[in-house]
Order: C-alpha cells, then sequence, then structure tokens
C-alpha cells in the first residue's frame, strides 16, 4: 500500500505507472473543513530521512466525495481514505460521510492529531482517547478500520489493545516521528512550525520493534510502515508480524521515489510546461 500523505490520492501517479498493480491506495489525511496546512519550510531532508509538517493540507471531506471517489470507484486498486480531526466527533462525522460512499473501500485512523479538547496532547498518545476516537468510527460506519499508530505513545502495545477492543479491524504502524532539524547559519529551525515528522530510512528499526510488538499484543492484521524501500525491508516487517506493508517516502537525498522512471518525469516536465 502507498503510506498516506505520500501519493496524494493516487490521481496524481496515475499516468505515471500502472497504479492498479499496488496491493491498496492509502490518500491523504482528510479533515472535516479543507486545510490549507502550516507555514513553508514544510519539508527539509535530513542524513537518512525527511522531516515533514504538512499540517494536513487537504481538500475536505465534501470535495473528497464529489471529486475522487468518482473516479475511485472505477478502479480496480482499493482506496483507503485516511482521516484527521481535532475531536472524538469530528472522527465520527467523517467516517459518516465516508459511509456507503462508492469508491471508498476502507478508512485509516489517523490518532496522531492533537486532542483539542484535551489539551493538545495526541489522541494517539492516551489509549482511553484512542479507543474513544475507534468507537466513534465504528459506530458510524460499516467499512474496515485501520486505525494507524503513532510511535509518540508512551506504550503502544497498550494503545493497540484499547483500539482493536474498541473495534479496529486492524492496525497500522508507525505513523511518523517527531524530529527537529536547525540552520546552524540562521540559528533557525529549518521547519516553519520548529518540530516535524521523521519518516524514511531512519525510522526503520524503530518502526520495526514497535511492529514486533504489536503483532505479538493484538490478534487483528498489523501493517507495518516506516523506511520501508526494498523488497528485503518488507520482509523484514512480514518476519516481524507484519500481515502487509505501507511505502512512504523510502530514501533520502534523491528527488523522486523509485517508482518514477526518467519517462515519467519526463511527462510530467512536459505537462508543467
Ligand atoms: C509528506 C508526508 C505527509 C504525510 N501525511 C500523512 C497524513 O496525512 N496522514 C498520516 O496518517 N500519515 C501521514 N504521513 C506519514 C506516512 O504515512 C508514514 O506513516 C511515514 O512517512 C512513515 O513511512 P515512510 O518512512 O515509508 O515514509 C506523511 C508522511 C509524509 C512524508
Amino acid at each position: 500500500m502507498t503510506a498516506s500523505g505520500t501519493f496524494g490520492y493516487g490521481t496524481e501517479y496515475s499516468q505515471l505507472f500502472d497504479i492498479q498493480r499496488l496491493g491498496a491506495i492509502v490518500c491523504k489525511g482528510t479533515t472535516l473543513k479543507p486545510r490549507e496546512g502550516n507555514p513553508q519550510p514544510r519539508l527539509v531532508e535530513t542524513a537518512s530521512g525527511v522531516i515533514n509538517s504538512i499540517g494536513l493540507q487537504n481538500i475536505g471531506v465534501k470535495a473528497l466525495i464529489k471529486e475522487k471517489a468518482p473516479v475511485w470507484a472505477g478502479w480496480r486498486v482499493p482506496v483507503i481514505v485516511n482521516i484527521a480531526g481535532d475531536t472524538v466527533e469530528e472522527y465520527g462525522k467523517l467516517a459518516k460521510e465516508l459511509d456507503g460512499v462508492e469508491g471508498i473501500r476502507g478508512i485509516e485512523v489517523n490518532i496522531s492529531c492533537p486532542n483539542v479538547k484535551a489539551g493538545g496532547a495526541a489522541f494517539g498518545a492516551d489509549a482511553n482517547s484512542a479507543a474513544a476516537v475507534t468507537k466513534a468510527v465504528k459506530a458510524a460506519t460499516s467499512l474496515p478500520i485501520i486505525v494507524k499508530l503513532t510511535p509518540n505513545a508512551g506504550e503502544i502495545a497498550g494503545v493497540a489493545r484499547a483500539v482493536v477492543d474498541a473495534g479496529a479491524d486492524a492496525v497500522s504502524l508507525i505513523t511518523s516521528v517527531k524530529g527537529m532539524a536547525i540552520d546552524i547559519k540562521t540559528r533557525r529551525p529549518t521547519i516553519g512550525n520548529v518540530t516535524g515528522g521523521l519518516s524514511g530510512p531512519a525510522i526503520k528499526p524503530l518502526a520495526l520493534a514497535l511492529v514486533y510488538e504489536v503483532a505479538g499484543a493484538v490478534k487483528v492484521p498489523v501493517i507495518g510502515c516506516g523506511g520501508i524501500a526494498t523488497a528485503q525491508d518488507a520482509l523484514e516487517f512480514i518476519m516481524a508480524g507484519a500481515s502487509a506493508v505501507q511505502v512512504g517516502r523510502p530514501r533520502s537525498a534523491i528527488p523522486a521515489p523509485p517508482w518514477m522512471s526518467w519517462k515519467a518525469l519526463r511527462v510530467l516536465w512536459k505537462k508543467r510546461g
């Protein structure tokens, strides 16, 4: 599968390679209202991964249902919608909106978002909040639910057990890890939002250990994610207990993901004039 936020809505890549060969596409995190995202700069390279702080820039659930779902309905590859909210109620509303929409085959619940009502700590950092979100989503939809766990939680196996008890059909992990970089010339953080999420090869050992821990704690399928760049990496995750994997931004210091051939880049270049 593609990891949320690294593959847009799938439509952007459909002319570059045969996306129907993918196991599934997980689209960009979607909120109730459209969001413009965080201040620039939002992406910085580090030695072995990128730090991003996109801030959930997205078109909002209404536009997603109107513009994207009808296209997805004609695809062989299943599309899973990643959702994000600031309150438990928002998650429930999002799930209700998506329920029964043709072209949407599942929901991935991003619980790394700050829980506005509980003072800004991530839903995923606390088993009770994570379970409350899962329950609200489960009650609002008959679609399969994947809950995406954050490595920034103290006790991830406890959170995993809580979301499964609350109705999650599968769990995916991990989202990016809180990170920071500073430009020593300007003495300022290189990310506009000061900190962001680190992803890529740097987080693979951490993700693998957490997948191993969670796979031992729950009986539902576990989807591994974090720094997977090669088939060998994917096999490591499967050996650690994952049933499937997601690939985001595989390598640092290369301008494009490996599926982008020179031919594909030329097509893009021409399109941009
Ligand atoms: C630019 C960017 C945007 C992302 N946006 C989201 C998002 O909207 N929702 C989400 O759950 N995860 C998001 N992620 C996290 C990825 O889905 C994935 O969990 C993380 O990047 C680790 O995988 P990787 O090392 O293969 O990239 C984003 C990651 C990146 C790099």
